[in-house]
């Protein structure tokens, strides 16, 4: 009776070591153990069979039975380590990366002149203690224009120059906002009124209007820059916007002029030139000559806009201006048209794009623009 059993435990121990030798694959491995050695396994059944043997019995099946399984939990991790490493082998030799190739040239991807543009100015302005905040593109008519002293006649409320979205319930439409000027009204009512000297912003971003030939765009970018405190003046706006100009261009004496404007947020308020010549051909030369070209759009907020978001105008002045990132990016590469900015075709991304490690950044310098 004994000798059977222990027979039957010889027989089944080589059954299962020749079902491990045979093993194709990590997963048949692991199911011969879990038949084996598992809750239910054919080895553990033996083993929770042994009380029903006498002592003798007991001790020389018990041994035999414990130097089965450890045998067999040997071969078993024996085996599950050879394919663990055959799988290894495998992924070496196909998954095989070779970082000495050069990458195919038109695999190169290029960063967009505007993403350029828009990391340059916020250099700039970073270096001149600005912070960069943004604001939501979808807007309510009070943000967009109420806020900003629009009144409720301007043509910049007009269908055919907004992107409305449907009305609500309660009959408010919003809007795609048309600049980024709603984001200097967010960004004063966050001011904490009792713990406030001065604060220095830019919002760069996306807007939207109703316009499109080679030099507009449905959507377009523009930055928007505020500058409060208690004794902001007309001065630290020319020499903030001088300083931005000449840096962005490049042009340490490029002719800067300031031409009395008109918006409804700010009073006094300036449309900014630069100098230039147009050439012949078409081209412009940025800094020479004797004709203009305009940039941008400032001026000294607006009292009642300071009202309205409850900061007293006796107390802080500032300063607040905005510029389209297209036009920007357009004169500064000598970009002809604003259409294929948003095209994907990569063959104007290849001509006008810039790599990645060329981008200017406040670490690793303005390449050249400082020097
Ligand atoms: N929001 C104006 C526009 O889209 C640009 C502008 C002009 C912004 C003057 C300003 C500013 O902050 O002071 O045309």
């Amino acid at each position: 009776m004994i000798s059977e059993l222990r027979n039957k435990i010889i027989d089944l121990s080589n059954e299962i070591t020749s079902a491990i030798s045979e093993a194709t694959n990590i997963n048949d491995v692991e199911d011969i153990r879990i038949n084996s050695l598992g809750k239910k396994g054919t080895i553990t059944l033996y083993l929770k069979n042994l009380r029903e043997y006498d002592e003798a019995s007991k001790k020389e099946i018990g041994a035999l039975i414990n130097d089965t399984k450890n045998k067999i939990n040997q071969l078993i991790i024996d085996k599950k380590s050879f394919f663990k490493t055959k799988i290894l082998n495998e992924k070496l030799i196909t998954e095989k990366i070779d970082v000495t190739l050069t990458p195919h040239e038109n695999e190169i991807g290029t960063l967009h002149p505007l993403s350029r543009t828009i990391e340059e100015i916020c250099a700039i302005f970073s270096d001149m203690d600005f912070s960069i905040v943004d604001g939501p593109d979808i807007e309510t008519d009070y943000y967009n224009f109420t806020a900003l002293n629009i009144p409720l006649e301007h043509p910049a409320r007009q269908e055919h120059d907004t992107f409305y979205l449907q009305p609500d319930i309660n009959g408010n439409r919003k809007v795609l906002r048309t600049h980024t000027s709603p984001v200097q009204i967010r960004t004063m009512e966050k001011i904490d009124l009792e713990n406030f000297d001065e604060i220095r912003y830019i919002i760069p971003g996306r807007t939207y209007r109703s316009d499109h030939d080679a030099t507009h765009s449905p959507m377009f970018h523009q930055c928007e820059g505020l500058v409060l405190g208690k004794s902001i003046n007309m001065g630290h706006l020319k020499g903030c916007l001088i300083d931005f100009c000449r840096t962005y261009f490049n042009v340490d004496d490029l002719p800067v002029r300031f031409r009395p404007s008109y918006f409804p947020f700010t009073e006094p308020s300036a449309e900014v030139d630069i100098g230039c010549k147009k050439e012949k051909d078409g081209s412009l030369s940025i800094g020479s000559g004797e004709d203009w070209l305009e940039i941008l759009g400032s001026g000294m907020v607006h009292p009642r806009v300071l009202e309205g978001v409850g900061i007293d105008p006796s107390k802080y002045q500032g300063f607040a201006f905005g510029m389209g990132l297209e036009r920007l990016t357009m004169l500064k590469y000598g970009i002809p048209d604003l259409r294929p900015f948003y095209d994907s075709d990569l063959r104007w991304l290849k001509h006008y794009g810039f790599m990645p490690v060329d981008n200017p950044s406040l670490h690793s310098g303005l390449n050249g623009v400082w020097s």
